[in-house]
């Protein structure tokens, strides 16, 4: 037999416990309600609808595209706008117009953006790599032969958008692609190390291709 005293005191122990789990849940829910659920599949091509509700809230447009909400870029827009603090961006080519422009809102707005991209296609025509370059995004590319064939993105450094899309309007209008949304911790971690591995290692200061143009950075 337990004193009555001890008693108390467990079950108070067990009370206070409860709670905290209580809150940690809420917490989770209304984290979740705020983003979405964390996890999703997107398919493209997607019947297309007008971006511009999501890209400038609040104004008029009438374009001959649907406007209610729906559709995978806007699913994707939605994700990508809901980053808080961080978005890093690991993508083959970026020529997506809405794309980049969720990606200067966000910057517009202090989120931290950096882009990994290749460097062949970051100068083809339609590209939007220099656009985000001049709005004062990092951008940093491979230094090396071999594709940087990556496509994935990082928010809050806490969910991961990968699949097999490249960040263009073909790919958004007409091919067959798939886009995986995950907080799965083991994922976002692997996405992560790899992100960061990259950023250093295609770090403009290690250049040693052009000496001459060290100075000018990134
Ligand atoms: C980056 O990869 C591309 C292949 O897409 C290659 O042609 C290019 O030379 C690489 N860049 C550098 C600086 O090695
Ligand atoms: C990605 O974009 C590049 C350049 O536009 C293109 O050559 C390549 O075929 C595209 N890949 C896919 C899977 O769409
Ligand atoms: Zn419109």
């Amino acid at each position: 037999m337990v004193s009555p005293a001890g008693c108390w005191w467990r079950r108070l122990a067990v009370a206070a416990l409860a709670v905290s789990l209580g809150l940690e849940a809420v917490y989770r829910y209304l984290r979740r309600r705020r983003r979405g659920t964390p996890r999703e599949v997107l398919f493209f091509p997607a019947p297309l609808s007008c971006s511009e509700p999501l890209l400038s809230p609040g104004t008029r447009c009438s374009c001959p595209l649907p406007h209610e909400a729906g559709g995978a870029l806007s699913q994707l827009l939605r994700r990508l706008l809901g980053a808080r603090r961080s978005l890093d961006i690991c993508v083959f080519t970026f020529s997506s117009p809405p794309l980049a422009r969720a990606v200067l809102l966000l910057h517009g707005r202090g989120v931290r953006v950096r882009v990994i991209t290749d460097s062949d296609y970051m100068a083809a025509a339609g590209s939007q790599i220099g656009a985000l370059r001049k709005a004062g995004i990092m951008v940093r590319h491979n230094q090396t032969s071999g594709f940087m064939h990556h496509k994935f993105a990082l928010l809050d450094k806490s969910i991961v958008i990968t699949g097999s899309m490249n960040w263009t309007m073909q790919a958004i209008q007409t091919n067959k692609e798939n886009v995986l949304i995950t907080d799965d911790g083991v994922c976002v971690r692997a996405y992560m190390e790899e992100f960061e591995r990259l950023w250093e290692e295609y770090d403009p200061a290690g250049y040693h291709f052009f000496p001459e143009d060290d100075k000018e950075g990134a």
